[in-house]
């Protein structure tokens, strides 16, 4: 009878153990789980898509990679140009919209130019007579408008293949996007490993990030050229938006559009946009600078230089609420109006881009730097590494 009491006090003992331990296992797989499906929802919000965009006259297939984070924003990148073709972000209501003019097909990103959505080099922006001369050896570059050189010549950095490495990681998603320039490619000398990354997190805000090295003395301007209408709706124009410049002084322009080299107040002019202030309210006032580049079309000079990431600009759109703000590293932002679109370039979903339907904030050293000794210098040597980054920041009010 003693024996069989404590058999049973043993199996009791035996049963409560294994129904312990079974429960520690239990709970401790809960909390692997939780975290588990949170890692999951968190990379299951954040996550990136790949499909066919189209084919070069060659036959090149070209990719579309669509990041998308948490809230639904989404940006799409194809491996041409490292063209932003879309970029859905919420209004106010939460609805969520496409705010960057581009094309639906790829045939109409090959047709020259607008420089849709595209990463832009050697040079963003002019170069005067496409000439330019470093430690005294002169080097000509094609004059792909009149007699300037514009965003990197004929065959620029938006009009190449670029190789695309997705990254997607806990709190964000990326894309790296590498190319190298020849040397000598479209004039330009030294052979430049150029990497360009992309990266949406869960702020809403789209980095863009630029590295460069040379193995000979050579010049780069990289800049991002997304034509922004935060309407979401490309049969509007943008001249009901509000921008924020941060900057007391402009570069005025020749007749050409290339800088005069004077360093102008925007104090008493339609430059000056240090408070908010919609674009249209003085675009067509009588104004020589506004008549060379046919609207806004000009590079500002930032505040606050060498200082690290500061806010450069901020464009609002009242009607859908939303904000889109610029940082950047960069001196300098070209702020151009759309206004060499005329209503012939098919927009997506249908319609076509008329003036003004889009702008740019392009931030970057100034226009013809290589030949404006008193701007700060564009030059890269062996051995240095370039390195800027811009990021656009989306929020709603
Ligand atoms: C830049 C230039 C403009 C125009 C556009 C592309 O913003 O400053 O003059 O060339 O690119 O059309």
């Amino acid at each position: 009878m003693n024996s069989f009491k404590q058999n049973l006090k043993y199996i009791s003992l035996v049963c409560l153990a294994v129904v312990f331990t079974q429960c520690k296992t239990k709970s401790e797989k809960a909390t692997a789980n939780s975290e588990q499906s949170e890692i999951q929802e968190n990379t299951e919000a954040l996550h990136i898509s790949t499909s066919e965009f189209g084919k070069l006259p060659s036959g090149e297939k070209i990719t579309k990679y669509q990041l998308t984070n948490k809230h639904g924003m989404e940006v799409a990148i194809i491996n041409y140009g490292g063209v932003i073709t879309n970029l859905k972000v919420p209004d106010k209501n939460g609805a969520i919209e496409d705010v960057v003019l581009g094309f639906d097909s790829l045939e109409d990103y090959l047709i020259p130019p607008p420089y849709f959505g595209a990463i832009i080099g050697r040079y963003g922006n002019r170069i005067t007579g496409g000439k330019f001369a470093i430690d005294g050896e002169e080097y000509t570059l094609a004059q792909n408008d009149g007699k300037n050189h514009l965003h990197g010549g004929n065959k620029g950095f938006d009009k190449v293949v670029w190789e695309v490495k997705p990254i997607q990681e806990k709190d964000y998603l990326a894309l790296q996007l590498s190319y190298t320039s020849k040397d000598m490619e479209e004039g330009y000398p030294g052979n430049l490993k150029t990497i360009v990354t992309y990266t949406l997190d869960n702020t809403n805000t789209l980095k863009v990030a630029y590295e460069a090295t040379t193995d000979k003395k050579t010049v780069v301007n990289l800049t991002q050229h997304s034509y922004f209408n935060l309407s979401g709706d490309f049969s509007k124009t943008i001249l009901d938006h509000q921008i924020m410049i941060n900057a007391d002084a402009f570069l005025p322009v020749d007749s050409s559009l290339i800088p005069t080299g004077e360093f102008k107040d925007v104090a008493g002019t339609p430059f000056d946009f240090r408070s908010s202030k919609v674009i249209g309210k003085e675009i067509n006032t009588e104004n020589e600078q506004l008549e060379r580049g046919l609207g806004y079309d000009h590079c500002w000079v930032l505040n606050n230089q060498n200082n690290g990431q500061q806010l450069a600009a901020t464009a609002y759109d009242p009607e859908s609420g939303r904000i889109m703000e610029v940082f950047t590293d960069e001196p300098g932002i070209q702020f151009y109006t759309g206004n060499f679109l005329d209503g012939t370039l098919p927009a997506k979903g249908g319609g076509t881009y008329a003036k003004r339907t889009g702008f740019c904030l392009e931030t970057q050293h100034y226009p013809d730097s290589p030949n404006q000794k008193e701007f700060p210098s564009v030059e890269l040597k062996p051995g240095e590494t370039y390195k800027t980054e811009t990021s656009f920041k989306f929020s709603t009010k």
